[in-house]
């Protein structure tokens, strides 16, 4: 498939303000947690991104209807007439397998087929797997699928081995319609964990604990359908103020929920960016060349690994030497190829990477290798001398709505090139 590409001219300093879309790695399992209920329910802000696209597709194929109204989507789970999701779904987004505790939970059987790795690590599904199996679920692997069944979900004591994300929220989905009292210990605490528990409640599950360690469910008979607001993109937002910082820009942004960006904040801050908090907005100002400083990514509340390839741009042209210590994926380090061809200094011993700022980044030829390696690289063109082409940026488009027109009203000049145009 040919993607599309963009050609950005460096060095526009941005100013005015941007809005934050709604969360994708919340509308995700928001999405999948509709399977929960027979009727309509509706999910307001959902960005039209590439990745909710996708996971349309997957509810359409099991049997749900589904309409968008301007900033809603009206998903009717009222038919579910199948619970298997054919590999060629399956294989273009890892977060499909969110159909899993759902499914188990209304229909007692789901079959996908395993989803690969993808460009940042191998993607390992053992703590969804283990967590269900503790609830009664019976899992075959077999030729590349997973095919789990279950006559009765039961409540369980469940330990995570690692507090992820999608495991959490699998179990947590699966748990709402067993019998009795689920715990999930060493539970994922990311603010997309509290948005789900929020909409799981409404639909009249009892879900406590979200944004801590422990989770507790009690299981109930039936959950219904019901509307709720998907939560701000975290990682949009801190994409945007490492804009404005690399650009030496004025920028606020908004639909931000402050607390969900705290070490971000905290990191910007330590740069010398000059961060004002208001309600429910960030103003980001810059002036002068940044400081360099070292990361370690964390599971939330710490530094998050999305925004790693978008700090690592920054810290580029930063001053003096930074390291970067990627503790969740093993290989989320495919952008410094690309950020080496702009100029950057960077060596790369396992999974710590070591910065030495440069006084500018320079334009290239450079691609996008997956989402957030995209967002790192859009970033270090805006800041660059010159000329940057960017190419394969549909990565970006699954994780950024309209992201061009948004910075084109912030002062970047940025081009979408359609090949074969
Ligand atoms: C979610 O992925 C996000 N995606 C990712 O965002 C994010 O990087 C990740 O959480 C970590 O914060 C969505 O929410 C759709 P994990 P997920 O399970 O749930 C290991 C983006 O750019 N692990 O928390 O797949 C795994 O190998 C994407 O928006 C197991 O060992 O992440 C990794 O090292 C990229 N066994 C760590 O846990 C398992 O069964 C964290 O993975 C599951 C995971």
């Amino acid at each position: 498939m040919t993607m599309d590409r963009y050609v950005i001219t460096g060095k526009q300093r941005l100013e005015g303000t941007i809005r934050v879309s709604g969360a994708k790695n919340s509308s995700l399992p928001l999405l999948a947690a509709t399977l929960l209920a027979e009727g309509t329910s509706t999910l307001l802000e959902i960005p039209a991104l590439a990745d909710i696209t996708h996971m349309i597709e997957v509810l359409e194929h099991l049997g749900c209807g589904v309409m968008r109204q301007d900033e809603a989507l009206i998903i009717n789970a009222g038919l579910l007439d199948s619970w298997d999701v054919d590999e060629g779904l399956m294989r273009q987004m890892r977060a499909s397998n969110l159909i899993l505790g759902p499914l188990l939970a209304r229909r007692g059987r789901v079959k996908i087929s395993r989803p690969g790795g993808c460009a940042i690590g191998s993607r390992p599904m053992d703590q969804h797997i283990k967590g269900l199996q503790q609830l009664g679920v019976k899992v075959k692997e077999k030729h590349g699928y997973i095919e789990a069944w279950a006559d009765q979900l039961q409540g369980a004591d469940v330990y995570l081995d690692v507090p992820s994300v999608g495991a959490t929220e699998n179990i947590m989905m699966a748990a709402v319609l067993a019998k009795g009292t689920t715990l999930i210990r060493n539970a994922a605490r990311e603010p997309e964990i509290v948005d789900l528990q929020n909409f799981l409640n409404k639909m009249g599950a009892r879900v406590r604990g979200a944004g801590m360690d422990v989770l507790r469910i009690d299981g109930v008979d039936a959950l219904y359908p019901a509307e709720h607001t998907v939560i701000a993109d975290r990682i949009e937002a801190g994409t945007h103020m490492i804009a404005a910082v690399m650009t030496e820009g004025d920028v606020t942004i908004e639909n931000v929920v402050p607390e969900h960006l705290e070490p971000v904040i905290a990191k910007l801050r330590q740069t010398g960016a000059q961060i004002t908090l208001l309600d429910d907005s960030v103003r980001v100002q810059q002036r002068g060349r940044l400081k360099g400083f070292d990361i370690k990514t964390m599971p939330y509340p710490g530094f998050p690994t999305d925004m790693q390839p978008q700090f690592m741009a920054m810290l580029s042209c930063a001053e003096g030497t930074s390291i970067i210590t990627e503790t969740i994926f093993e290989n989320r380090f495919q952008h410094v190829d690309e950020l080496r061809r702009m100029g950057a200094q960077i060596t790369v011993e396992g999974r710590t990477a070591v910065i030495r700022g440069v006084e500018t980044l320079e334009g290239a030829f450079v691609e996008a290798t997956d989402l957030r390696a995209g967002a790192a690289l859009f970033l270090a063109a805006l800041a660059a001398e010159e000329a940057t082409v960017l190419e394969k940026v549909n990565y970006i488009d699954r994780g950024y709505e309209d992201l061009e027109e948004k910075y084109r009203r912030l002062g970047a000049k940025v081009r979408r090139v359609i090949p074969n145009e």
